[in-house]
């Protein structure tokens, strides 16, 4: 799967760098294209000159040559990679990685790049263990970035534990076994995934809106684009960057939501609605600030357009998915908006279950469609996002 497929390696200063040269080998032994680029430490753990006979490429390194200025672009980089490997990853790097910061090549390629991404963490077992390098594990994750957990075993600094970069051929098998996954099963379908929270606003200070972070719907992009799904996120208010691969559209309230869905909606294979749309918002807005006053206020609301009901209206043969948020009566309430809506399944989600929900980085769902309902365990929401991917796999099979 790897032949003709443009790989563009990353090295990152750590002893692991060794291991780089024989991950090189295999990819090219695999028939892949690849280009190193190198964090400047790195290139005191191994040569640039052995990197660039292994893959038989100039090694980059600084954002333009000294000699003559020649420029390398961070842009085409990124352009060119079918996959950007960062192997072995420093603490360092996966720390500037997941808070943008790009002082060297190797993470402005990575900002810029629209490629999926991996990296093979390496460093002594504090540091992995340490809650800093776990968060920064966390949020890149969330965003896409596949990791290959380190192994458990002899590192460098004469202690053993979980820190040691996985091996070469392991990695290898990955990138192979990701790209092959991305040809064969959502490649050529077009998917809206909405997710966040509406904002209704009631005058320019203040507004009517909920708790999602939107941590549960952009899982669910990424993991669509992951496996070659043309990905229209359509977004409310989060704090989260786009995940790699994904469209992204900002929206602010339902009614905005509802414009930019029922349109794409035209063009798509089908619909994940993840976003926590308001149901009612303001019937007036005030263009000034409501000044208060010793009395109570009253704000008349209306209802807004259920955008998943319209799409169901709309739906001819398309895959519509569902989220319902139940605080009682949930397989009920589900079953109810399974049919109503038309959705395809529902993924229901309690707020009266343990880590289910808003915010978190986990959730526990049950899928309700025709034949029945099915619970999953606590999971990841990344994991919560691949069930729910292979499900539509399966739908689209059918
Ligand atoms: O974003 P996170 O912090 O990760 O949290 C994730 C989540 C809890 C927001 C998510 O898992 C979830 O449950 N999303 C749906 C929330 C919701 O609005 O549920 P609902 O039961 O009110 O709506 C049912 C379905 O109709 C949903 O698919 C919703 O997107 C859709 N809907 C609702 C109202 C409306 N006006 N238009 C809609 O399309």
């Amino acid at each position: 799967m790897l032949k003709g497929k443009h790989i563009l390696l990353g090295i990152t200063g750590s002893i692991a760098a060794y291991k780089a040269a024989v991950l090189c080998r295999l990819l090219k032994t695999a028939g892949a294209e690849v280009q190193v680029v190198m964090t400047p430490l790195a290139k005191q753990f191994i040569t640039p000159l052995t990197m660039a006979t292994l893959s038989k490429n100039p090694i980059l390194v600084e954002f333009f040559d000294p000699e003559n200025g020649a420029w390398n672009s961070h842009v085409a980089l990124g352009e060119w990679a079918d996959c950007f490997l960062i192997a072995p990853a420093t603490a360092n790097t996966l720390a500037k990685m997941a808070h943008g910061i790009a002082d060297n090549l190797l993470l402005t390629t990575y900002l810029s790049s629209r490629a999926p991404v991996v990296v093979a963490p390496a460093m002594d077992l504090d540091m992995f263990a340490h809650a800093t390098t776990q968060r920064n594990l966390a949020e890149l994750r969330r965003t896409g970035v596949h990791i290959i957990e380190p192994a458990d075993g002899e590192l460098a600094s004469g202690l053993a534990g979980k820190g040691r970069m996985a091996e070469p051929a392991q990695i290898a098998a990955f990138v192979d076994a990701l790209l092959d996954e991305k040809k064969k099963s959502l490649q050529g379908k077009r998917f809206i995934v909405t997710a966040g929270a509406t904002i209704e606003a009631i005058d320019p200070v203040r507004y009517i809106s909920n708790h999602s972070s939107g941590k549960m719907g952009y899982a669910i992009a990424g993991e669509l684009a992951a496996r070659g799904a043309e990905v229209l996120l359509v977004s409310g208010r989060t704090a989260l960057p786009a995940p790699a691969g994904v469209t992204r559209y900002d929206v602010l309230s339902a009614e905005e939501m509802y414009q930019a869905v029922v349109k794409a909606f035209d063009t798509a294979d089908g619909a994940v609605m993840c976003a926590a749309v308001a149901d009612y918002t303001p019937e007036h807005y005030t263009d000034h600030k409501l000044k208060k006053d010793d009395g109570g206020l009253v704000i008349r609301l209306q209802r807004t357009k259920d955008i998943a009901a319209e799409l169901g209206r709309r739906k001819a043969g398309r895959i519509l998915v569902g989220f319902a948020l139940e605080t009682d009566n949930e397989e009920a309430h589900a079953q109810e908006k399974l049919r109503r809506k038309q959705f395809d399944f529902v993924v229901l989600n309690s707020l009266r279950d343990a880590g289910a929900g808003f915010r978190g980085d986990t959730n526990k769902v049950t899928f309700i469609d025709a034949a029945g309902s099915e619970a999953l365990p606590l999971l990841t929401k990344g994991e919560v996002a691949q069930r729910i991917a292979d499900k539509i796999e399966r739908l689209i099979q059918k």
